[in-house]
């Protein structure tokens, strides 16, 4: 595949697990392209836990799903029809979870660019994974993103320092096959702008609510 085979394929997947293994060498280059990530400063704030335990995915599943019922209980109408109909993750059917974290004191206290824009520490695990996202695609692999989750219990429940946010719990295995469209789509939910919505010449246009 082309890269921009990669980039357009790469989908996020919560129906189409399939539960097979995930060879260690596949796992081992997937992990190792989301940690060849850019990051600011070079601080490399990152961590991906890698959870298997059946046990632990079943507690983060039914919390997520306490949580889609928070969301969903703001919603009337077409919208609360609408959701009702989305799945949001794939969490026992995929082969295993990747929770990747973020440590703001890793590389501190003098981060070289962070020191006007906290967030670009975040940004840089957001890189992260979406080199894992599309490393994945490459390997045949899909990729769902949950997080429908507050970050107190996904701490609790993986051990992690209450300094260090957890920033996604991704599904990861191998997959029936990658939708063409975006779930969210299919569904109605929303759709994909056009470029033009989004792109400005020398400087910002206002527009109407996109
Ligand atoms: C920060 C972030 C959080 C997301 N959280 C969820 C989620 O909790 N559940 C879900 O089903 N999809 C989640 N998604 C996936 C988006 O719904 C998806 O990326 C979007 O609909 C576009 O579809 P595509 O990724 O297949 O192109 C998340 C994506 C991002 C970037």
């Amino acid at each position: 595949m082309s890269f921009y085979d990669v980039l357009h394929r790469r989908r996020d997947t919560r129906g189409e697990f399939t539960g097979a293994p995930i060879p260690p060498d596949v796992l081992r280059r997937v992990l190792s392209a989301a940690h060849a990530a850019p990051s600011v400063g070079l601080s490399q704030p990152w961590d991906f836990i890698v959870v298997r335990d059946e046990h632990t995915r079943r507690a983060f599943r039914d919390h997520v799903q306490a949580e889609r019922d928070v969301f969903a209980s703001g919603l009337d109408g077409e919208r609360a029809e609408t959701f009702a109909r989305i799945k949001v993750e794939g969490i026992l059917e995929a082969t295993l979870g990747v929770v990747v974290t973020y440590d703001p004191d890793r590389g501190s206290p003098a981060v070289l660019g962070r020191h006007a824009i906290a967030d670009a520490g975040l940004y840089s695990v957001c890189l992260a994974i979406e080199n894992l996202w599309l490393a994945a695609t490459a390997e045949g692999l899909g990729v769902g993103w949950v997080s429908f989750y507050r970050e107190d219990a996904l701490r609790r429940l993986l051990d992690i320092p209450s300094t260090v946010r957890p920033v996604a719990w991704l599904c990861v295995g191998p997959v029936h096959s990658l939708p063409g469209a975006p779930d969210l789509e299919r569904h109605g939910w929303r759709n994909r702008l056009p470029l033009e919505d989004v792109l400005h010449q020398e400087r910002y246009t206002r527009r109407s609510a996109r």
